[in-house]
């Protein structure tokens, strides 16, 4: 080999590892910025028509909530709803009713009936991230800081109700499986998922 051939190849050699390297650091940063831009906060009155448009995309229209039912459950209840927020846009959510007799079939509290923000069981109506941003621990972030805020609202227990698919995503987030719920809503069957905090 020439030496003019050898030095081109060494060349190339740099530069393919040069592109390598750069390339992950892009990747990286892009990941670090993600993180950095997202927030999750309380959600205002400004918040809901998009968290009932989050709430129509991620649910079945016999299962999702009303805008009435979410405007109520952000007025009445603001401390148990928290969304999160990515370059200003919303893009999921938690919401909750606080009760001290869960029932978890009463599709009345639902609409908070019987809410009383001194009670201290959380009950979750949505979990809910926009289908571009799922599977990124966009919820897991959420339920976290729901979990953070439960505490320092000094509840006791947080219960929910999910479809058998997602039992394993809630025991994961550290629910138990409390069995089959006898509710019906949306005319499918449902498990009741309990975490003591
Ligand atoms: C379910 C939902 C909230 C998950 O949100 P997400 O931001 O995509 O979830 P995350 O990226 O935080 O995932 C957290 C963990 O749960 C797992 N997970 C996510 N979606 C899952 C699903 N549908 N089934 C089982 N596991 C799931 C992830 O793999 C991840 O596990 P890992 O930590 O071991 O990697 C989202 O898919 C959604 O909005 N679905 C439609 C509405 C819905 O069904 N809500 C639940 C109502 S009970």
């Amino acid at each position: 080999m020439n030496e003019y051939k050898r030095r081109w190849r060494v060349a190339d050699l740099l530069l393919r590892i040069y592109h390598k390297i750069a390339g992950k650091l892009i990747q990286r940063d892009k990941r670090t910025t993600q993180m950095d831009n997202l927030i999750i906060r309380t959600a205002e009155e400004k918040d809901t028509h998009r968290c009932f448009q989050i709430e129509s995309l991620c649910f079945e229209p016999s299962e999702a909530a009303s805008l009435h039912k979410i405007q109520i459950r952000q007025q009445q209840y603001p401390d148990g709803f928290l969304i999160a927020e990515y370059n200003g846009s919303v893009i999921g959510m938690i919401n909750s009713g606080a009760t001290d007799k869960p029932d978890l079939a009463d599709e009345e509290f639902k609409d908070m009936i019987g809410h009383d923000p001194g009670g201290k069981n959380l009950v979750i109506f949505s979990v809910a991230v926009i289908p571009e941003f799922q599977n990124k621990g966009i919820s897991q972030k959420l339920m976290m800081a729901f979990l953070e805020r439960a505490k320092d609202l000094d509840k006791r227990s947080v219960f929910l109700l999910c479809k058998s698919d997602l039992v394993t995503y809630y025991e994961k987030a550290g629910f138990n499986n409390c069995g089959e719920s006898p509710s019906k809503h949306g005319g499918s069957s449902w498990w009741e998922m309990r975490l003591d905090l």
